[in-house]
């Protein structure tokens, strides 16, 4: 992804041959980089996941902390917590990750599990304080390149729109610890409110889950004023219900929807997933790629 968007700008995009890139209709996929390239930086912005899109699935063998796992220190939650929220979780995310389930039959069940996890935190009166320290304790890490995606698109002012489920605190927090939280990202997440004391007392605002992210984009997304007059989108995920982040951009002209396999790898069935490179433009005439580059001033 990050390699797509850095030559944006160029004329080849070697990555798209990786055996690793899949894609449902490729000349569609070039068709709308070529688009969006001629358009340029101006028209373009990013929507993105943040949990297993802009952090990594795993590293060193072992699993990378969502922003709510990373709450799981001591720091913040006794013991019973942590074992009630992996209950939650052993109970939950197999749900949300199965293919063989609509996004109707997950909506209750992740309200279920995001209500749970949130009435033990408040609990927990978790500290504000604390939070940048736990962030440093995790093992959280961002993709690879991440700091020349952050990079470029800062100096290109293309707005970053992550949309977030998880914990928009602990995500703020993790990307300024990496260095890259600029001006241009905005973020839509469940953000913590806290009383006087600085302990957790509720979650403020409608809560955000992997498969309501359409209404968020809705209410939200459409407002921002930095979105608008920019019909070319990114958009980045890695759930079925990130494919509803863009649906607040009025009047889109080209978007190139990619989305990360994180996990069930192995029983990957191509047909029934419909996040891999679905793209969503208005079908344009052919045109020869690497694209022409257009004349120079
Ligand atoms: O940023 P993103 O929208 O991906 O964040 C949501 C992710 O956090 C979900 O995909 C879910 O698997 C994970 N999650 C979690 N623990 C919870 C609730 C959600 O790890 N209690
Ligand atoms: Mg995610």
């Amino acid at each position: 992804v990050l390699a797509i968007w850095h030559q944006l700008t160029k004329s080849e995009i070697p990555e798209l041959a990786k055996c690793s890139v899949l894609m449902k209709e490729r000349s569609r996929v070039e068709e709308t980089i070529c688009a969006m390239q001629r358009a340029g930086a101006g028209s373009l912005q990013v929507i993105s996941d943040f949990d297993m899109t802009l952090t990594r699935f795993a590293h060193n063998g072992t699993r990378v902390p969502t922003t709510h796992n990373i709450l799981d220190n001591r720091l913040l939650i006794d013991e019973d917590c942590t074992k009630k929220m992996r209950e939650l979780l052993n109970t939950y995310y197999p749900i949300e990750i199965d293919a063989g389930r609509t996004a109707e039959e997950k909506l209750p069940l992740m309200v279920k599990w995001w209500t749970e996890v949130h009435e033990l935190l408040i609990q927990q009166r978790i500290r504000k304080d604390m939070l940048a320290k736990a962030v440093k304790e995790s093992s959280a890490v961002l993709r690879d390149g991440y700091k020349l995606f952050f990079d470029h698109l800062t100096e290109q002012q293309v707005p970053l729109m992550i949309f977030s489920a998880g914990v928009g605190d602990v995500l703020e927090e993790v990307i300024r610890q990496n260095h890259v939280f600029y001006p241009n990202v905005h973020i839509i997440s469940n953000y913590m409110d806290f009383d006087q004391t600085g302990a957790l007392r509720a979650f403020k605002g409608q809560l955000i889950h992997s498969f309501n992210k359409r209404e968020g984009a809705l209410s939200h997304a459409a407002g921002l004023r930095e979105l608008q007059g920019r019909p070319n989108v990114l958009l980045l995920g890695d759930s079925l219900g990130d494919l509803t982040m863009a649906d607040g951009v009025s009047e889109h002209q080209n978007i190139l929807t990619i989305g990360f396999l994180n996990d069930k790898v192995l029983g990957f069935i191509p047909e029934r997933t419909k996040l891999i490179s679905t793209i969503t433009t208005p079908r344009a005439s052919p045109l020869p790629f690497p694209c022409p580059r257009p004349p120079s001033a």
